[in-house]
């Protein structure tokens, strides 16, 4: 049997997953599948993000990358803890404003419509821009319509560093770090309209060296800036900093290494088909690359920037965050997924457990591959078995765990998930940590199935309730006292 991935899950998640009576309910009362999130823990991470830039001497914004989740109440909550927000689209601006975020502590990122552009400079956002066309659009929108100067961060891609054979690698955002003299150009001939505040990046990898770098370019291109004259006050860093979905990492190894025996056939298949997430075997040598997320990491979220910040310029011999504080810039950060740990599981029922004679068994769910984005996102880990009633005999089960679509591809993930014992009709599977891509990212309603709803959970009276998603502001569960 292969090897379990046992999700780690800790405060305020684990006390509600111990709640086993309000899961059942929450599932009876709304159908399956049911996000759960936990505004609470956000603004716990949040914290956790902000003592790092306390240690740093820092000062800058935490912008959430809303695009890590949909939910009301998380976002509702964030506003509350004075955090910004980086927007991404039309929709998620009009949801940051509505939930209570003042323009001052929007950053507007992601690929523009006109309308949103307008939106985000009437409302006097920041504006971070991907690209000279985007830039010149954008000042074309603030002369039409008579809007107030905006200020905007110049979003680089493509560094290179000096020193180390470092590179970033191959983005279609941001403008090139290394041909910054028409960026230059653009920002003189709109210096009436945009109010340049500083250069971003934002890299989808979990390689420090390679951020490193990222960050030590846009403290060259500053420099740049300043000798032409521009007054920058930021650098973005984006996100990225990243999640531990695993308690274990000897399971992860021991996963890992299993995989690549059953690629090899070395051993009986760990996946479905065979399935070799990037890996296959040419004449008996592993070829390809994992192309699955670290589930198991010894350094992410409010950690991983601690580390980013302590790591060494390697043309200045100092820490990078020490260079940022020399030049007195404000550090911005758009964590998403690290902000979201622990803030969320997805609940679903299981509706048939068979084994057709071929030797699998195969759970099926009610919910589907894009209610639960484990496999999209690259995540592996079990799900938690909840019974509903007396637990079956107890007794590891390898299991397939299938959706509610009439597609062969829709299997929850393609790896053999490990249980505590064979579930019954009934039970309840809770993929933990979910809040962070995985729960609504790209939720939909094919064949006519339902979507998740989604529920927020808080304390109250020692206990935990919940109530819709949509309906949770920062005051609900709480009294304010008179005093
Ligand atoms: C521009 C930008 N900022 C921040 C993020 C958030 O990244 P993460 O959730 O990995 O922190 C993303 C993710 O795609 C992004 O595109």
């Amino acid at each position: 049997m292969a090897s379990s991935l046992q999700p780690r899950v800790d405060g305020d998640l684990r006390s509600l997953l111990d709640d086993v009576g309000l899961l059942h309910q929450a599932v009876d009362a709304l159908g399956s599948p049911v996000n759960v999130v936990l505004p609470g823990r956000l603004a716990h991470n949040v914290r956790q993000f902000r003592d790092v830039y306390r240690d740093h001497h820092l000062s800058g914004e935490i912008y959430f990358a809303h695009k890590a989740n949909r939910s009301h109440a998380l976002v509702r909550e964030l506003a509350a803890t004075g955090a910004g927000i980086d927007v991404a689209s039309l929709g998620e601006l009009q949801h940051a404003l509505g939930a209570g975020f003042g323009p001052e502590r929007v950053m507007a990122t992601g690929p523009k419509s006109r309308e949103y552009l307008w939106l985000a400079a009437r409302s006097a956002a920041i504006v971070n821009v991907d690209s000279l066309a985007e830039l010149d659009a954008l000042a074309a929108i603030v002369t039409a319509h008579d809007l107030p100067r905006v200020r905007v961060m110049a979003r680089l891609s493509g560094f290179t560093s000096t020193g180390t054979n470092v590179m970033s690698r191959v983005s279609r955002f941001g403008i090139p770090a290394g041909g910054t003299a028409a960026l230059w150009d653009a920002l003189d001939r709109h210096r009436s309209r945009l109010d340049f505040l500083g250069v971003a990046y934002h890299l989808d990898t979990v390689g420090l060296p390679e951020k490193a770098a990222a960050l030590e370019g846009c403290l060259q291109v500053l420099d740049e800036a300043v000798r032409r004259g521009l007054r920058p006050r930021a650098v973005d860093i984006g996100g990225g900093f990243g999640v531990s979905y695993l308690a274990e990492e000897r399971q992860w190894e021991a996963w890992s290494t299993e995989l690549t025996g059953a690629v090899l056939g070395r051993r009986p298949p760990v996946t479905w088909n065979g399935h070799g997430y990037g890996l296959r075997n040419e004449a008996g040598t592993i070829r390809g690359a994992l192309s699955v997320y670290p589930a198991h990491r010894a350094l992410a979220g409010a950690a991983y920037l601690d580390r980013l910040l302590r790591t060494e310029s390697t043309a200045h011999r100092r820490a990078l965050g020490t260079l940022v504080l020399d030049h007195l810039y404000d550090l911005y950060t758009e964590p998403g997924r690290a902000l979201l740990d622990q803030c969320g599981a997805t609940l679903l029922r299981v509706e048939q457990v068979h084994d057709e004679g071929r030797g699998d068994t195969l759970v099926r769910v009610a919910g589907n591959s894009s209610d639960i984005g484990v496999d999209q996102h690259g995540v592996q880990m079990d799900p938690l078995l909840i019974s509903h009633g007396e637990p079956g005999p107890e007794g590891p089960a390898g299991v397939y765990l299938t959706g509610n679509l009439c597609l062969e591809a829709d299997l929850i993930t393609r790896r053999k998930v490990l249980l505590p014992r064979l579930p019954r009709p009934g039970d309840l599977l809770v993929f933990a940590n979910t809040a962070g891509y995985l729960m609504d990212f790209s939720a939909g309603h094919a064949l006519m199935q339902p979507s998740a709803r989604t529920i927020a959970a808080f304390r109250s009276g020692g206990g935990w309730r919940w109530c819709l998603d949509e309906r949770y502001w920062p005051v609900t569960g709480r009294e304010e006292s008179n005093g």
